[in-house]
């Protein structure tokens, strides 16, 4: 615990004494927290994450970030909504930014870390896959699965020029269902309240019908490996002759971890390639046409899709 003290002091009396540039303290933080992570039992690493980070005085400091703050705190309930990925996007009111100039700097910094960017290059990729589904079948039907604020929509040239036939968005917060109703309404977007709970219970699928292109992003990080395994069954069989399916997971050990983990109380489920490719393992071999894993610019996110014959 000794070198866990040290990381949070030294930080504490860089930005203090404002000896180091913010951006060169939050490096060493970031770093830092990994390295403690990885050399913890789990156990030790619970305890120092989840009780001594808290009591720290650079809490309220890093805390000034809005972003790490919201995702801290939970105001929904749970981890990633689609308010705390807004930041992300770059998408949100004035009088919910950072106020002072050391929450600015934090922000900017968490805002671009490469979990940031490679959850913004993983918008930028589904809205690429949504475009190029909308030219190779006339006015395609797309399911959005844990839609969030269905940020991509606003990219979407597909969906901005209504050359899609219909996009359901899925979600199981209707706060956020009821922001896409209001963005999207007229662009042939329509939501959906629902949980993967009731997909793998078919409860809901047969209302939903069948789809071209079925994405997911920022959904598997929080699902066990069982319920993904039935989840991605369950989606494949909502596909269209010739649909697919797109997945996408943080990889393990990602730079942000750590911080992430304490500072942001975000526990994320990883997975590597041979661990996405499990979350096929309920659909029958003969049933695939395709499959495709591959990694973000950023080395934080990882794809599989698969299409079906
Ligand atoms: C990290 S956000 C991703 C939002 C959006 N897809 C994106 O990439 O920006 C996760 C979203 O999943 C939704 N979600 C989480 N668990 C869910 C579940 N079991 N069923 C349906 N939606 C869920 C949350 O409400 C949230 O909008």
């Amino acid at each position: 615990m000794k070198q866990g003290d040290a990381v949070l002091d030294r930080f504490y009396s860089e930005i203090v004494s404002e000896r180091v540039d913010v951006h060169v303290a939050m490096d060493e933080l970031i770093d830092g927290l990994r390295l403690l992570r990885n050399g913890m039992g789990v156990e030790e690493w619970d305890v120092f994450s989840r009780a001594t980070v808290i009591h720290h005085p650079c809490f309220p400091i890093v805390h000034q970030d809005p972003f790490t703050r919201r995702n801290f705190e939970k105001p929904r309930g749970y981890d990633g909504d689609a308010k705390t990925l807004d930041y992300i996007y770059g998408v949100y009111p004035a009088s919910e930014g950072p106020r002072s100039k050391l929450g600015i700097e934090i922000f900017n910094y968490t805002t671009n870390s490469p979990a940031s960017k490679g959850v913004r290059a993983r918008k930028r990729i589904i809205t690429d896959a949504i475009d190029a589904i909308a030219k190779e079948v006339g006015e395609p039907r797309i399911f959005s699965l844990a839609c969030g604020h269905l940020r991509e929509a606003h990219d979407s040239r597909a969906i901005q020029e209504g050359r899609i036939g219909e996009l359901v968005a899925m979600d199981f917060d209707k706060k956020s269902l009821a922001l896409v109703a209001d963005l999207f309404s007229g662009l042939k977007v329509k939501t959906f309240h629902g949980s993967v709970k009731d997909i793998i219970a078919a409860s809901k699928s047969k209302k939903l019908g069948k789809f071209h292109l079925i994405y997911a992003s920022g959904l598997y990080d929080y699902l066990s490996q069982r319920v993904a395994a039935r989840l991605t069954s369950m989606l494949f069989d909502m596909l269209l002759p010739g649909g697919k399916i797109m997945l996408s997971n943080f990889l393990p050990n990602i730079r942000d971890l750590g911080y992430m983990e304490t500072f942001m109380d975000w526990r994320l489920i990883y997975r590597n390639e041979s661990q996405i490719n499990d979350c096929i393992a309920e659909i029958g071999p003969d049933r695939i046409f395709a499959r495709h894993s591959y990694v973000e610019e950023n080395n934080n996110i990882i794809f599989l899709e698969v299409t079906s014959h």
